[in-house]
Order: structure tokens, then sequence, then C-alpha cells
């Protein structure tokens, strides 16, 4: 069973001089949840953001943060993300040795636990602890930037998660490099949460058409 569509722009790809009125932008242009990518320069070669802009961005909007940890040892900093306002935490299996310790600790901190799978990553590998979590979120590129382009060889592992989540309603977030025609495959693999940066944050258009322009091009 396949979850509505649901469209999570990537602040990571906003312009930061005005994040407060780029967030409410991508609220009033429909916007169903807001992605935080945080990111430590150690899993990935690149520092972004943390608990203090999660707040920031949690003062802005009322819509669900999903926080995309891309960080070593994430369990020293998921109550500081979820009292910042986190509704949703997601860990990179690649960083998590007590899976069932990580997500039960999100779960006690009242934020919805997720699992990130980097690329080259099986989903088999989660197959333990599918019953723990509400969403998977597949990387579609090697973490760490906006702007990269898609790695088609991601789409059977959607596939294989649908397969494995059956009839739970769990979220399949798709995270990098989509835009209209992307977004359309990895769709028809079975993921229903688009994570979307370079193609709604950019200097040729407003947000809002940013997130028109795709839904269109979705034909959704
Ligand atoms: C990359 C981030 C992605 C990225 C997506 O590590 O996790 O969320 O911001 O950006 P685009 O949509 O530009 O590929
Ligand atoms: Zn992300």
């Amino acid at each position: 069973m396949t979850p509505r569509l649901e469209i999570a722009p990537s602040i990571l790809a906003a312009d930061f001089t005005r994040l407060g009125e780029q967030v409410r932008d991508a609220e009033s242009g429909g916007a169903d949840r807001i992605h935080i990518d945080v990111m430590d320069g150690r899993f990935v070669p690149n520092i972004t953001m943390g608990p203090l802009v999660v707040a920031a961005v949690r003062r802005v909007t009322s819509l669900p943060l999903d926080v995309h940890l891309m960080i070593v040892e994430p369990d020293h900093l998921l109550a500081d993300f979820a009292q910042a306002g986190a509704s949703r935490l997601f860990v990179h299996w690649e960083t998590c040795p007590n899976l069932h310790r990580t997500l039960g600790a999100i779960q006690a901190l009242n934020c919805e636990p997720g699992i990130a799978l980097n690329p080259h990553t099986p989903a088999l590998l989660i197959s333990e602890v599918l019953h723990k979590i509400s969403a998977v979120c597949v990387m579609t590129v090697n973490p760490g930037f906006g702007g990269q382009a898609f790695l088609p060889e991601t789409l059977p592992k959607i596939a294989a998660l649908r397969q494995m989540f059956g009839d739970r309603p769990s979220d399949i977030v798709v995270d990098g490099g989509i835009n209209g025609e992307t977004g359309k495959q990895v769709i028809a693999a079975g993921a229903n949460v688009l994570v979307a940066g370079s193609i709604i944050f950019n200097e040729k258009h407003s947000v809002q058409n940013g997130l028109h322009n795709l839904r269109r091009a979705l034909g959704k």
C-alpha cells in the first residue's frame, strides 16, 4: 500500500540570508514537509546545520520537519534535535551499530524514527527493524551536497522496500537529484515522499513556482 504523494523541500538549497521567508514560501506553495539536511563533515564531506536551525525553522512553519542526520554517532544528539522541534529523525544505517536502541530512543523522544540508506546499502539490511520505523529515506545520490545527478541504479531498491513494507503505510522517501523526470521514475517504483532542493530553491523562479512546476511535471 503506497501512502499519498508528499513533497519535502530540502532547505539545503535555500537562500540562508532569508531562510524564514523561503520556508514560509514553501509552506504557502504547498509543501507537505520540510527536509533539513544535517551534516557533520565526517560522515559526509560537508558541514551544514544543527539544532539551532531546526529550532528557527520550527518557529516559522507548522509543517512536519524531517531531520536527515548525516552525522556519525547520532545517539548523542537525538535529544537536541527532538528538543529543537524535529518531527521525524532519519539516522543513517551506516552510522548505527545498535539500531533497535537508536530507533527506540527516537520513539521515546516522541519523534518518528526513520532510517536513511546510502546508494550502496542494500534494502535487506533493515529487514529486522522495519516494524520500528515510519519511513525509510533512500539516498539517490551520495550524500553531502545538493544539485547532484540522480543514480538510477537505486530504483530497484525503492521497489524492493515497497515490497518489504507490504501493507504497512510506511513512507518511502527519496532524496537527491529529484526533478519532474526522476520524480516520475521513483513514484512508479514505489516512493511517496520526494525530497527536492535545487529544483525548488533557485534564483530562476519563486519557491511557490518551483513547487508548482514540480507537481505539474509529475502530473500530480
Ligand atoms: C544530499 C541531501 C539532499 C539534497 C537534495 O546529501 O541529503 O537532501 O539536499 O538536493 P537536490 O534536490 O538538489 O539533489
Ligand atoms: Zn537529505
